[in-house]
């Protein structure tokens, strides 16, 4: 595979040298292309050097017919990779600027991007780049780290960037050939947030655990996976085409535009109704009535989704979260919803599953209901997404 790589500037950007001659090792061809910060602290030199092959820097050299244009250069890999990610390089790709090759290449390609950042703890943390962040992995950008731990700056947490081992691993995660090499599989996961006014909103308490780990799961097997989730603070798996969205309406939306799709799991806990909201944030009158929510029933995803047509995915799989008669509730669901399995389980307190690490799943699908044991979410992940395998084969 061809890779991409953008070395933006930072401390961390000599650990760039040490990927490289990771992808090398592994076949990967990889061609450099360092940001003027970049080359404060690796040389075109070493780069080329561990690359064997030319190393980009100014855009402008590319004007000449001769070289390879910054529009060709940006398409000819199969995965853009920056590395390291520095807060101002998230912000000009966040706003579309493209005022230098890196973010003119960012701007231009058609391939995907894996993002890894580095930078100084409170400008990570600062809303700016949360912000920044945010509106990229709602485009698709994957990210790997950044890790936590003690600074170049001497001060701690989150900041450093994810070690040269663990974005080699994400970058073969792109181009894993498994078992479900070449299928694509939508995961819906997490909460979703209905609005009441500008500030509040109507909420449940799923964690997104559960869906996270079945799209990780999906990557591990080689699947192509779009990762739609509402609001939650899982890291969600590089790899992965990730789509945040925070209403049940945006979800369908985002579902419905990430078809066609082999498989389909739909693991979020979407609201089932949503609110008139109010333009303005609402206010305590003195001596008046509280304020009544009016509430309309949100589309049904995963109804929607297993309709018959061209566009239903071959499997489609929903989850029933029950607080009693679960195996017969979900029966009676498979059916109602016309999706092909139901996962199961009682999320009653007493179980703590609901937030909880572990999950007890009944499976029920057209041939009957199996009970798994208790097992970490994880676990039931790659239970499942080794079943769909199976199922798509
Ligand atoms: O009807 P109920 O919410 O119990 O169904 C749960 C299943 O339906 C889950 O797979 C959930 O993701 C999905 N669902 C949906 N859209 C809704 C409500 C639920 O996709 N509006």
């Amino acid at each position: 595979m061809n890779i991409l790589l953008i070395v933006s500037g930072g401390i961390a950007a000599f650990k760039a040298l040490e990927l490289v001659r990771l992808l090398r090792k592994a076949g990967h061809g990889v061609t450099g292309v360092l940001t003027a910060g970049g080359a404060h602290f690796v040389t075109p030199l070493s780069l080329q050097a561990l690359t064997e092959t030319r190393v980009y820097s100014d855009l402008f050299s590319l004007t000449d017919e001769s070289e390879m244009g910054h529009i060709q250069l940006s398409r000819a890999a199969d995965l853009v990779v920056v590395a390291p990610a520095s807060a101002d390089i998230l912000s000009s790709m966040a706003t579309g600027r493209a005022h230098d090759l890196a973010t003119t290449l960012l701007l231009a390609t058609d391939k995907p991007v894996l993002a890894a950042p580095a930078m100084n703890v409170r400008m990570w943390l600062h809303p700016a780049t949360v912000a920044n962040v945010a509106t990229l992995r709602s485009r698709g950008v994957s990210l790997v780290g950044p890790d936590e731990g003690v600074m170049a700056c001497h001060e701690f947490g989150p900041g450093r960037l994810a070690e040269p081992p663990a974005i080699f691993a994400a970058i073969e995660a792109f181009f894993a050939p498994g078992r479900m090499a070449g299928k694509h599989v939508l995961v819906t996961s997490g909460p979703t947030h209905e609005p009441i006014d500008p500030v509040r909103y109507i909420a449940n308490r799923s964690s997104g655990r559960q869906g996270t780990a079945i799209a990780a799961a999906l990557l591990r097997l080689g699947a192509r996976v779009t990762l739609v989730s509402g609001p939650t603070s899982q890291e969600l798996p590089a790899g992965a085409s990730i789509r945040r969205v925070e209403t049940a309406a945006e979800m369908l939306a985002a579902c419905q535009a990430a078809l066609p799709a082999d498989a389909a799991v739909f693991a979020a806990a979407v609201a089932d109704w949503h609110v008139d909201a109010a333009a303005q944030k609402l206010k305590k009158q003195p001596g008046a009535a509280p304020p009544s929510l009016v509430l309309h029933q949100n589309p049904d995803i995963l109804a929607t989704i297993s309709e018959p047509g061209p566009r239903r995915p071959r499997l489609v799989v929903g989850f029933a979260a029950e607080t009693e008669n679960v195996a017969a509730n979900a029966s009676a669901k498979r059916l109602r919803k016309g999706c092909d399995w139901i996962v199961a389980n009682d999320v009653s307190p007493a179980t703590g599953i609901m937030a909880g690490e572990a999950n007890q799943v009944h499976l029920v699908t057209a041939e009957g209901e199996e009970d798994w044991p208790m097992l970490p979410k994880t676990e039931v992940a790659a239970r499942l997404a080794a079943r769909i395998a199976e199922a798509l084969a």
